[in-house]
């Protein structure tokens, strides 16, 4: 079966939710998701996971022990396995994500109702094949 295309503009005005990823694809063991941000997240790490951050539209600010990053629309950033960082979004941000299937979205941190593993986008019917 030939693949659909997805379109993240019409993807990102389908949910309105903060701290929530959804997953619209799965590319060799990775998921890519969608997320908006606003607000504080808790701090965390990710033992085993890499996790790339693309600024779709907004600004927020990933917070590490040691600094703080700004990223815009249209930067990046790879966060290491095992580093602590926290974003931090004064404005609604939609960001692109990229890590393994099954990252926890809190990582380390206990106790965090918005700890997840991001969920399939489903106005985009069924995923091709969700791991
Ligand atoms: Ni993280």
């Amino acid at each position: 079966m030939s693949p659909n295309p997805l379109t993240l503009d019409t993807a990102l005005s389908s949910f309105s939710d903060h701290w929530s990823p959804k997953i619209i694809a799965a590319v060799n063991g990775q998921h890519v998701k969608l997320a908006k941000f606003k607000g504080e997240f808790v701090w965390h790490a990710h033992a085993e996971a890499d996790e790339l951050f693309l600024v779709l539209d907004g600004k927020f600010t990933m917070e590490f022990r040691d600094r703080a990053v700004e990223l815009g629309t249209g930067d990046m950033i790879v966060v290491p396995r095992g580093v602590e960082h926290r974003p931090v979004a004064t404005c609604e941000c939609s960001v692109l994500l990229i890590e393994p299937a099954g990252t926890v979205s809190t990582g380390d941190a206990e106790d965090d109702d918005r700890a997840g593993r991001g969920e399939w986008l489903v106005d985009r019917g069924p995923a091709p094949h969700a791991p």
